[in-house]
């Protein structure tokens, strides 16, 4: 049988988590697969259609009903309902309430045979909980790591905020209540990549030496 072709990349809001992973799946030409895009976009859907954020099983009924893909793209990357990712998942109003979607085990139960359906023929699965609960036998496990003070100013680049302090503030809230309702699950036998100090191109460059070191057969 061949090996699980799956690279576990999780870690925090800003720990550089999809910069690395979608750069890893660029170089590795592997889909990258970012189960975050899922959460929020239930999130989206919960929201849209009015079922509350703490009713479990509505959540998982419409969780069911929601359809998840992979893009033509180089790499290939997640669709949702046939189309690419809208950028209203990335708003306020869904990091507000995603987490609290996602404390759900039925919920996370349907994430998680989603995530392994298309993550299984192979890819760079980022997320929170995919090293220790979805690819438990994923080749390679990174858990991604970076000061307070770096996360927040990557974020406010990303989201062109032009006032950092409320990104802080939303960034701290979303910590405290995933630490809360839904804590990080890492894997043991992960590697902690802590890129505070490190460019992009430095994190990827260790990334792809761990990748190149433990799965030989990706660069065959
Ligand atoms: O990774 P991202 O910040 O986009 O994730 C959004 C939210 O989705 C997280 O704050 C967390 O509540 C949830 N999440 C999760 N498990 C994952 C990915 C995301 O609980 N594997």
């Amino acid at each position: 049988m061949t090996r699980l072709r799956v690279i576990a990349i999780d870690g925090a809001a800003g720990s550089g988590k999809s910069t690395l992973a979608r750069g890893l799946a660029e170089a590795l030409r592997l889909p990258y697969v970012n189960t975050g895009i899922m959460y929020r976009a239930l999130t989206l859907a919960a929201l849209d259609t009015g079922v509350d954020p703490d009713d479990g099983n509505a959540l998982a009924e419409l969780m069911s009903r929601l359809r998840f893909g992979l893009s033509d793209d180089d790499p290939p990357e997640i669709e949702v309902e046939g189309a690419r990712p809208s950028p209203s998942l990335m708003s306020e109003r869904v990091e507000a309430e995603v987490s609290h979607v996602a404390r759900h085990p039925q919920v996370r139960a349907l994430m998680r045979e989603g995530q392994r359906r298309l993550g299984a023929p192979g890819g760079v699965v980022e997320g929170r909980d995919i090293g220790s609960v979805v690819f438990p036998d994923a080749p390679v496990k990174l858990y991604l790591t970076a000061e307070p003070r770096t996360r927040v100013e990557r974020r406010a680049e990303q989201r062109g905020a032009v006032d950092p302090i409320d990104v802080e503030e939303a960034l701290h809230r979303r910590d405290a209540r995933d630490a809360r309702v839904n804590p990080f699950e890492t894997a043991p036998d992960a590697i902690v990549l802590d890129t505070s100090d490190r460019t992009v191109d430095d994190t990827l460059e260790v990334a792809v030496a761990i990748v190149r070191d433990r799965m030989p057969e990706l660069f065959a």
